[in-house]
């Protein structure tokens, strides 16, 4: 299966639009030397300017409506039709319901969308895993933006959520939350998880390439 990089481009200016085409770019050039598989989580705007590149492209939101008058709300069909391979769902900047997260994750079935959904506590990964989304993502929202990752602060808030997911069922954990380099990703990988999620460590990084290329390396433990 392999592990994954998810680069979240949040609606960061560096982020949007031919900026944010910019890290794709980088993104894809880099994948060809790596076994990491790397998912960019795009504005819903921009999924279709991504559409030249070969990585998967994932919404960070849809909304678990149908075709039909929904003014506003992000249509799953459409978010497929523009190239969205997946989506996030229920990040900590945009949290939902549990209703209304069981049925996103339905729609996205429904529509052959991936779906990766965030929580932020181990206690709530039981619950979440027995909607059975492609991925389950563990982000301690008072480490997300800064410099002190979830893998070096909270490692027991990483192996308390893989116990938990798994006494339910075999789905992979990934983590976010402050994750910077290499070191970062070692011990998260170390501790059991697929993968990372990582937004300010690379979108704003001044050194796009080198930031990526040292985040890579820590897949290889
Ligand atoms: O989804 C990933 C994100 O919330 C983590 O943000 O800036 O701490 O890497 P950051």
């Amino acid at each position: 299966m392999g592990n994954y990089l998810l680069i979240n481009f949040k609606t960061y200016k560096e982020g949007t639009g031919k900026n944010g085409f910019k890290i794709g770019k980088i993104a894809e050039k880099l994948s060809k030397k790596t076994n990491v598989n790397i998912i960019l989580c795009v504005q819903s705007a921009d999924i279709r300017l991504f559409s030249s590149l070969s990585l998967p492209v994932y919404s960070q939101h849809i909304d678990p409506i149908t075709y039909g008058a929904n003014t506003g709300w992000i249509l799953p069909e459409a978010i497929k039709e523009a190239g969205a391979k997946g989506t996030l769902l229920n990040h900590s900047e945009h949290q939902i319901d549990y209703k209304t997260l069981s049925l996103s994750v339905k729609r996205a079935k429904e529509t052959g969308l991936k779906t990766v959904v965030c929580i932020d506590k181990p206690g709530k990964a039981k619950k979440t895993a027995k909607l059975n989304p492609d991925f389950i993502a563990i982000e301690p929202p008072e480490l997300i933006g800064g410099n002190i990752s979830v893998s070096k602060a909270k490692p027991e808030i990483i192996t308390k959520t893989i116990n938990n997911v798994n006494s339910v069922k075999k789905i992979p954990v990934l983590i976010g939350a402050g994750i910077k380099n290499r070191e970062d990703v070692k011990k998260g990988i170390k501790l059991g998880a697929k993968g990372v999620l990582i937004a300010s460590g690379v979108v704003k990084a001044s050194d796009l390439e080198k930031a990526i290329k040292n985040i890579l390396e820590g897949f290889n433990v």
